[in-house]
C-alpha cells in the first residue's frame, strides 16, 4: 500500500517582487483575504489532507512567517484576562496541537527546485506535498464544505502510488503562462503525463491543461533536483525535475474540484478578496451593497 503523505513544504523564499513596495516587508504569503493570511489557508488545506509536518522553506527576512506560527504569550494572557474567548481561539488554532512547524532557511532565491531541495533534510524518504501559498484553492462556497484540492490529490495518490501534480484547464490563448502537461489518457479527473512543457505558446502547447501550485511527490526528485542545472531564468526549476522523473516513474495530473485563484497577481487578489466576502457568513450582505453602489456610482452598467 503506497504511503500516505505527512509532510508538507511551502516554498516561500521568493522575492514577491509583483507587490512591492508592500512586500518590501510584508511577505506576499502574509496578505490577508479577509482576517487570514495567504499562508494560513495553504497551512489549512495541508493539515486537512492529513500532514502532520509542515516544512516552510523562508529567507532570513521572512521573520513574519515564523513569527505568526510562534506561540504569542502576552496576546494570549491579554485576550484571556480580557475574557476574548473566540480571538483566544482564533490565535492558539494557526497551529492546531499536534502539528509541527520547520523552517529551513534558503541562502539565496535560486528558484522553486531549489526551495523544494532544501525541504529534502526534513522531508527524508517519503512522499510529500508542496503547496504555493499564493494559489488559493476554494471549494467551500455556498457551504458546500467539499474537500480541500491537496486532500483530493492525497486520496487519489495513495491509491495509486504516482506522483500528482495539480492541473486545471485554462483558456489556450493563456498556456504560455503555464507548465503544459500532455495526458493522452486523461479521463477528465486525472491521467499520466507524459511529457511536461513549461510556458509553450498556444499553438504550440499539447493541451490546455496548466498545472497549478499543489504537488505530490515521491522523494527521488530530491535526487533529480540534485543534478538539475539552471534553467530558464538561471533558477533551478521544478518543471525540469519533473520532466525527469516522468521518464522514469508515473506522474499524474489531477484536475481538482475548486477555484483557483492566483494570488500571486493583483487582480487574483481582488478577486479572492471579493468571493470570499461575497460568501462570508457575516460580511456577505454588507459586501453585495458596498459593491453595487460603487459600481452604480462610477456609472458601470448594472450587472443581471
Ligand atoms: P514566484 O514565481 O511566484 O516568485 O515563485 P515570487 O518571487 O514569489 O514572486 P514574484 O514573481 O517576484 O512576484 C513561486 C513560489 O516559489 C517560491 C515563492 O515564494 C513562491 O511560493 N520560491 C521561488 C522560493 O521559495 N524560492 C525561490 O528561489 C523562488
Amino acid at each position: 500500500m503506497p504511503a500516505r503523505i505527512r509532510k508538507a513544504v511551502f516554498p516561500v523564499a521568493g522575492l514577491g517582487t509583483r507587490f512591492l513596495p508592500a512586500t518590501k516587508t510584508v511577505p506576499k504569503e502574509m496578505l490577508p483575504i479577509i482576517d487570514r493570511p495567504l499562508i494560513q489557508y495553504a497551512v489549512d488545506e495541508a493539515i486537512e489532507a492529513g500532514c502532520d509536518t509542515l516544512v516552510f522553506v523562508t529567507n532570513r527576512y521572512k521573520h513574519a512567517v515564523a513569527d505568526y506560527f510562534d506561540k504569542a504569550y502576552e496576546l494570549e494572557q491579554k485576550l484571556e484576562r480580557a475574557g476574548k474567548h473566540e480571538q483566544l481561539e482564533l490565535v492558539r488554532n494557526v497551529l492546531p496541537k499536534g502539528v509541527r512547524a520547520v523552517f529551513v532557511t534558503q541562502a539565496e532565491a535560486l528558484g522553486l527546485g531549489h526551495a523544494v531541495l532544501c525541504a529534502k533534510p526534513v522531508v527524508g524518504n517519503e512522499p510529500f506535498a508542496v503547496i504555493l501559498p499564493d494559489d488559493l484553492i476554494w471549494n467551500r462556497h455556498n457551504g458546500s464544505g467539499g474537500d480541500g484540492a491537496l486532500k483530493q490529490m492525497a486520496d487519489a495518490a495513495e491509491a495509486s502510488g504516482a506522483s500528482m501534480l495539480a492541473v486545471q484547464d485554462v483558456p489556450r490563448e493563456k498556456t504560455g503562462s503555464y507548465g503544459i502537461v500532455a495526458a493522452p489518457d486523461f479521463n477528465g479527473r486525472e491521467g499520466r503525463i507524459e511529457a511536461i512543457v513549461e510556458k509553450p505558446k498556444p499553438a504550440d502547447a499539447p493541451s490546455t491543461l496548466a498545472v497549478v501550485g499543489r504537488y505530490v511527490l515521491n522523494p527521488r526528485i530530491f535526487e533529480l533536483l540534485e543534478s538539475t542545472t539552471p534553467g530558464a531564468g538561471g533558477e533551478i526549476q521544478l518543471t525540469d525535475a519533473i520532466a525527469a522523473l516522468l521518464k522514469e516513474e508515473a506522474v499524474n495530473a489531477y484536475r481538482f474540484r475548486g477555484t483557483r485563484f492566483d494570488c500571486g497577481t493583483h487582480i487574483g487578489l481582488i478577486e479572492a478578496t471579493i468571493r470570499y466576502a461575497l460568501d462570508h457568513e457575516k460580511l456577505s450582505n454588507a459586501a453585495t451593497t458596498l459593491m453595487q453602489d460603487a459600481l452604480r456610482e462610477m456609472g458601470v452598467e448594472e450587472l443581471e
